[in-house]
């Protein structure tokens, strides 16, 4: 049996994308390696939202130059910088064999034939954006033993943030038909996943034969499932009925990613956001009302071309004022093709040294923060989805709480059972502590593997990456 590795830069959509990958290959008899040394065929699953994710792809590429040098192993790349740069790669790199898309996942074995019989060199990368998009099922196998899983529900993005390659690399919003998504989680459910994440772009515009609200309503109501997530959304999306949803639905997590970007409206303008931060903080309130403590984090970029020090406040303001549960936050970095990338020096590039400095006192302030929210977390005790063995200690466990913060305990329940916890200690992203009580164990008999759970992806760069 052949065996593969497969190298994850990026967001969910890539890690999912990882999987599908995985699936198709085992299909070919190719077999996963856990590192590329042995491996016959390395594929580097790639991300170009920001200059350093692309950076990351490419010293990646350097290191595995080795393992091609001495067992003759192929070399693919996959993902967002392929779609982007297409056959651009198999010019500046020699030794990559094939390049494809996002879209292109399917035709793996096509293209690893004319690679391997035709010694060919091959990029594909069409986009496939019509309703004809037939969105890859996971086979439910692979979920088994797993108490949490992802749900592509839609892809693509048809906003035109100024400063996101997304919309270039992803193509136009395709949403999979609800019927389908529900069938899906149906099988994982079956093979005892307790909870699902439904990820894409932009889910919130989801138009799949039924509202975004309402596939969430209908997700919540698969037997077995403890919890549904969702990510990541455009605030101008945040729709009155979905909000309904989590009044209505307790099984729907108490967290909202909402990225909002700035704090202030001159920047979100140039951003091409169409919110105003009043908006967005009308919205924030209904919601807040509607699920009382509701955990909300967002995503940040400071030193945006344009941005002067009184805009970086509002944004220091909008922090204080809503009291995220975590940020990402990101410097500002030029994209091809993005409007804010080709017109960095009109607006008024901002310098490094300053950008970086803003990010400081951003995250040292939302540091602050979600240690308060934090702290007020201790003697408590949370529901927690246990998740796997945590990578704190033999005996520990860890899953996470309806509030998405991570929990390390001690304990024994199985994977996939829901308990209670009394937080001992807590971090600005972690809460640590001791089982004290199993609500309900598993739906399905679990058999664990001896080693702490694997990072399936060492550089997460996209907004689903929650802490
Ligand atoms: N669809 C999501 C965003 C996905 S990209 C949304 O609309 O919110 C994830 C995050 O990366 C963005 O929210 C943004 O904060 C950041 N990002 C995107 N492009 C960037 C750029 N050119 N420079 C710095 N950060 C960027
Ligand atoms: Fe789409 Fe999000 Fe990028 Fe905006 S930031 S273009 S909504 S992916
Ligand atoms: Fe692509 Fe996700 Fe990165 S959509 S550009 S892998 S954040």
């Amino acid at each position: 049996m052949k065996r593969y590795f497969i190298h994850t830069f990026g967001c969910q959509m890539n890690v999912n994308d990882t999987l599908r990958m995985g699936e198709v290959l085992a299909s070919m008899e190719y077999g996963a390696t856990p590192t590329a040394d042995n491996a016959d065929l390395i594929i580097l699953n790639t991300c170009s939202i920001r200059e350093k994710a692309e950076e990351k792809m490419l010293s990646a590429l350097g290191r595995y130059r080795q393992v091609k040098m001495q067992r003759g192993a192929l070399i693919g790349v996959g993902g967002c910088v392929a779609q982007q740069e297409k056959d651009k790669i198999l010019k500046r790199v020699p030794y990559v064999d094939f390049v494809f898309g996002p879209d292109a996942i399917a035709k793996l074995p096509e293209m690893l034939k004319r690679v391997i019989d035709d010694r060919a060199r091959v990029t594909e990368t069409a986009f496939v954006d019509s309703e004809e998009y037939v969105f890859p099922t996971a086979n439910p196998e692979t979920s088994r033993g797993k108490a949490t899983e992802f749900v592509t529900v839609m892809k693509g993005c048809d906003n035109v943030c100024a400063f996101c390659v997304v919309p270039h690399t992803r193509g136009r919003e395709v949403s999979r038909a609800f019927p389908e998504v529900l069938k899906e989680v149906a099988s994982l459910a079956a093979v005892g996943v307790r909870e699902v994440t439904l990820i894409g772009q932009n889910v919130n515009s989801y138009v799949g034969g039924i509202s975004f609200a309402q596939l969430l309503l209908r997700v919540a109501q698969v037997p077995g499932i403890a919890r549904v997530r969702f990510t990541t959304s455009h605030p101008h999306d945040l729709s009155d009925e979905l909000i309904e949803a989590f009044r209505l639905e307790p099984k729907i997590a108490p967290h909202f990613h909402l990225p909002v970007q700035s704090g202030c409206d001159t920047v979100l303008k140039r951003m091409r956001r169409d919110y105003t931060v009043a908006e967005y903080l009308e919205r924030l309130a209904k919601l807040r009302a509607a699920r009382p403590g509701i955990a909300v984090t967002t995503d940040i970029i400071v030193g945006y071309p344009g941005e002067s020090e009184d805009d970086f406040t509002q944004t220091m303001k909008l922090t204080e004022t809503v009291r995220y549960d975590g940020q990402f936050s990101f410097v500002f970095s030029p994209r091809p093709k993005t409007a804010a990338g080709m017109r960095e020096e009109e607006w008024g590039p901002v310098p490094h040294e300053t950008k970086v400095e803003r990010l400081e006192r951003l995250q040292a302030l939302q540091k602050r923060i979600s240690q308060e929210i934090s702290a007020a977390v201790v003697g408590q005790e949370v529901e927690v989805l246990v998740e796997g063995r945590s990578n704190q200690g033999v005996d520990r466990r860890s899953g996470k709480t309806p509030h998405n913060r991570t929990v390390h305990f001690d304990g024994d329940a199985a994977i996939g059972s829901l308990v209670k916890v009394r937080v001992d200690t807590a971090t600005q992203s972690a809460f640590y502590g001791k089982q004290t009580q199993l609500i309900e164990g598993p739906t399905q008999v679990i058999v664990e593997s001896p080693w702490p759970d694997a990072e399936s992806c060492d550089t997460p760069e996209g907004t689903p990456q929650l802490h």
